[in-house]
């Protein structure tokens, strides 16, 4: 792989070099990067993918050309959530998800679910009236009908999602007040049920800057095992941003894989606009700090046993396409491809971390 990178590097990249104080990349000249067809998913020597909309393959030809290049693993950014897929009580919306489910199938892609159980539910169930056996129902419905669904089709789901609280306890989130922490581990049970192939994970932020929210995402992963809970791999969402220091991004893969699950890095992406400011410009510097920061997680990320990385997963493709844009307002550059779509510095920190 290193031979094949550096040849690569060689061959197709006019190699000049930006430094800054932490960090040292190869920089394609202006517009190779896009045209060679050598992409992340030849590169990384794990699963790498990114969670998508198919509202953006539809209507940005360069984000569907990205997406069909790049990646050999897909998230549904949003289209499996419950408040997408369940519209009503005695009813489901598949159309939405199953155009993702065949366009990661149409390009030999694999297909991760997201997610089956979140404090994120629809209007409709926030009002429901029903008793403990009636919202148990439901959440069983829920799980075994959309698994069931996609059986043979979605590889892998996070089943429970967000469910440890900032001081590491179990989040007191609508089904912990409905059903106590017990759904965390029927969540599991019910999924397995449906499809007994299906990996199921645990998904959930903050293991990279707090230490309570980490020790108790782990502690629960560990009594989930000790159970004979089925779960087979924990998500970190990985939210991060450029203040982060590089040894708790370290500290987060270790400890994750120390439970002896999978590990997906599941949600990937580094803001660097930390002041909310308006007029936010990604300066060169910045972005080599920010491509440092890839380049560390990829690098640890690599260093686990094989057999633990179910893959890297960024949350969207470039800096147009990211969550933090619309949910907060300001302008942020988080993804390793910017509005373009032409590679980032980050794209390239990610090759070389991983290899
Ligand atoms: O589809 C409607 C559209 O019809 C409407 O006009 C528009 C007006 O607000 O809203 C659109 O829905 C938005 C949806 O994204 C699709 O773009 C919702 O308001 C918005 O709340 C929703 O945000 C998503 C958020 O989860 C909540 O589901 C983000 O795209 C998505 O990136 C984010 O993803 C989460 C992960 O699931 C869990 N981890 C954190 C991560 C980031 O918050």
């Amino acid at each position: 792989m290193k031979t094949l990178l550096s040849s690569w590097m060689l061959l197709l990249t006019v190699l000049s070099f930006v430094s800054c104080e932490r960090v040292l990349f190869p920089v394609p000249a202006e517009g190779l990067g896009t045209s060679v067809d050598t992409t992340l998913k030849d590169f990384m020597p794990f699963p790498f993918g990114a969670a998508i909309n198919m509202t953006r393959t539809d209507t940005q030809p360069l984000y569907k050309a990205t997406v069909e290049r790049e990646y050999n693993s897909l998230t549904s950014e949003g289209a499996m959530k419950m408040r997408s897929i369940r519209p009503a009580i005695d009813s489901f919306y598949f159309a939405g998800a199953d155009r993702i489910v065949d366009f990661a199938e149409l390009n030999g892609m694999r297909m991760h679910g997201h997610t089956l159980v979140w404090a994120a539910i629809p209007d409709w169930l926030r009002d429901f009236p029903g008793d403990s056996t009636a919202w148990e129902q439901i959440l069983k419905n829920h799980i075994q009908t959309v698994v069931t669904h996609y059986k043979g089709r979605v590889a892998s789901w996070d089943v429970v999602n967000e469910a440890i609280a900032d001081n590491g306890t179990i989040r007191q989130n609508i089904w912990y007040q409905k059903l106590g922490p017990g759904y965390i581990a029927r969540s599991f049970q019910y999924a397995h049920e449906a499809d007994s192939a299906a990996l199921l994970f645990y998904n959930d932020y903050g293991h990279e800057y707090s230490s309570a929210r980490r020790n108790g995402i782990n502690s629960l992963l560990r009594s989930l095992l000790a159970d004979s809970v089925p779960v087979h791999g924990i998500g970190l969402q990985m939210h991060t941003n450029i203040n982060i220091h590089p040894n708790a991004l370290r500290v987060a893969i270790d400890s994750a894989a120390a439970t002896g699950l999978l590990v997906h890095i599941s949600e990937l992406d580094i803001s660097v606009n930390r002041t909310n400011d308006p007029n936010y410009v990604l300066t060169p510097a910045v972005e080599a700090d920010q491509a440092e920061l890839f380049r560390v997680i990829a690098e640890k990320y690599a260093s686990l046993p094989s057999s633990q990385q179910f893959g890297i997963t960024t949350w969207n493709v470039g800096d147009l396409d990211t969550w933090r844009r619309p949910t907060y307002g300001f302008p942020d550059f988080p993804l390793p491809f910017d509005v373009d779509y032409n590679r980032k510095l980050a794209y390239y920190a990610l090759i070389e971390g991983a290899n």
